[in-house]
């Protein structure tokens, strides 16, 4: 076997009685071993292995933007999607005793100081990059944005309450399905016929005047169509809903805009298992009867997230990478790097004189999911195939639409961005 292609933990476990100190991982900073020993009569031929934590500069060595670690590919997909590597080892660094607690964060009691300080950081930090209004609550929960589809209407309106999604595609779609059972939803636009490659003006939306709220999808994750700008409900006491899932963080966002923004945190802001609702205090306190206690956010904000158990380690990861975030600048520079690498991704594809495509209209174009397809659609499983072997990977679009999607997330570095389009250039010229 060879130890090149291997990584550390996999060698040991086929070659236990081997010292690995020659395993080539062991000469980058990805995996410092500092010593290794193997405990005799154990059972089960146990080894112990200590892992170094990276410095400080090992750290700040690879902040976003920068070439990343060999061993690691440029991981474009949709979500749970790639993570910035210098979080990654912070979390390394910390994962095994957190600063002076004696132990990690996933053996903390959730109500203990410890992981407070962690929640209440994380929190802070988030108020701070996106300029959360005092009047807004934060919480912390899980399901997913899937359970948020049912949990906005089962919270804001009552059965019989009238309330409009605009349909731009699957994710608003399936939003929509999901409300119909709890309120009486109407789709007020739909992309369907377009392939949902648009967004219409919002002069033209016919809302109805007593919407309890109108629903929108800021970011279609599948589709590459995001709202550049946000419609005002026609009802002067109805409120404005985003699913924010796939843009969450990746730009400024004026809140107070809405009633309430949710999000899936795997994209931008952490690992999967975390769902970040803000929402208007007002609006909270009027679930329906039928409610589970679970998805009331009047149980969540009484309690600070922390009714149940929360998803504590993926809290903890969501407030190191909104510490990175501030540490970028905040949300405007976040947004500027973001620009740079979309733009250069879409100049590649309209330049390629339709040999790549991108079905969705100039001005509505995601900054994060980037779907396109081949004009010659037999090459397309070639391309996918060729940019994993030079370690791009996740190029496949959703099974829904075919082609492909590159999803370019906050930590994505420039690199990546700039590697795919040399790749794209290159397959082109062999195959145009
Ligand atoms: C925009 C959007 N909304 C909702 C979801 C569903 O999220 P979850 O899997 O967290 O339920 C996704 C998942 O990719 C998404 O991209």
């Amino acid at each position: 076997m060879s130890m090149a292609t291997t990584s550390p933990h996999a060698y040991l476990l086929q070659n236990p009685n081997h010292l690995l100190k020659n395993h080539p991982s062991l000469n980058s900073n990805a995996f410092p071993v500092t010593s290794i020993r193997t405990i005799k009569n154990a059972p089960f031929r146990s080894i112990s292995i200590k892992c170094a934590a990276p410095t400080a500069t090992q750290i700040q060595d690879r902040s976003p933007g920068q070439t990343q670690s060999q061993d690691r590919v440029f991981n474009f997909a949709a979500g749970p999607a790639t993570l910035p590597e210098n979080v990654l080892l912070r979390a390394q660094s910390e994962l095994y005793i957190w600063r002076d607690s004696g132990m990690s964060v996933m053996e903390m009691s959730h109500r203990g100081k410890d992981f407070l300080s962690i929640i209440q950081k994380a929190e802070a930090d988030l108020r701070t990059l996106l300029e959360i209004p005092s009047e807004y609550a934060v919480m912390f929960l899980q399901g997913g944005a899937t359970t948020q589809f049912a949990a906005v209407p089962l919270n804001i309106c009552k059965q019989d309450d009238p309330v409009d999604y605009m349909v731009t595609g699957s994710w608003s779609d399936k939003a929509f399905k999901e409300a119909q059972k709890y309120c009486k939803a109407k789709v007020i636009w739909s992309g369907k016929s377009d392939k949902y490659t648009r967004i219409p003006s919002f002069d033209g939306l016919e809302q109805n005047p007593d919407a309890r709220y109108l629903h929108i999808c800021a970011n279609e994750t599948i589709h590459g169509v995001e709202f550049k700008d946000y419609p005002t409900p026609k009802n002067p006491n109805g409120i404005l809903v985003a699913d924010m899932s796939s843009n969450f963080c990746s730009k400024p966002v004026d809140v107070s805009k809405f009633g309430m923004i949710y999000a899936g945190a795997q994209k931008n802001v952490g690992p999967s298992g975390v769902t970040i609702v803000i929402i208007r205090k007002d609006l909270i306190g009027n679930s329906q009867d039928v409610t589970p206690v679970m998805l009331d956010y009047k149980t969540q904000a009484e309690n600070n997230s922390l009714y149940n158990t929360p998803p504590c380690y993926g809290i903890y990861m969501c407030g190191l990478v909104f510490e990175d975030l501030l540490d970028q600048g905040g949300l405007k520079e976040v947004e500027k790097k973001n620009k740079k690498k979309a733009e250069i991704l879409y100049n590649a594809i309209d330049a390629s004189n339709g040999f790549y495509r991108c079905p969705v209209e100039k001005s509505v174009r995601s900054l994060m999911n980037v779907p396109f397809t081949l004009e010659k659609s037999e090459l397309e499983a070639e391309f996918i195939k060729e940019a994993a072997k030079e370690k791009m990977v996740q190029l496949k679009g959703h099974r829904s639409v075919g082609g492909m999607r590159a999803s370019i997330y906050n930590a994505m570095p420039l690199a990546g961005v700039e590697k795919l389009v040399a790749f794209m250039k290159e397959f082109q010229a062999r195959h145009a």
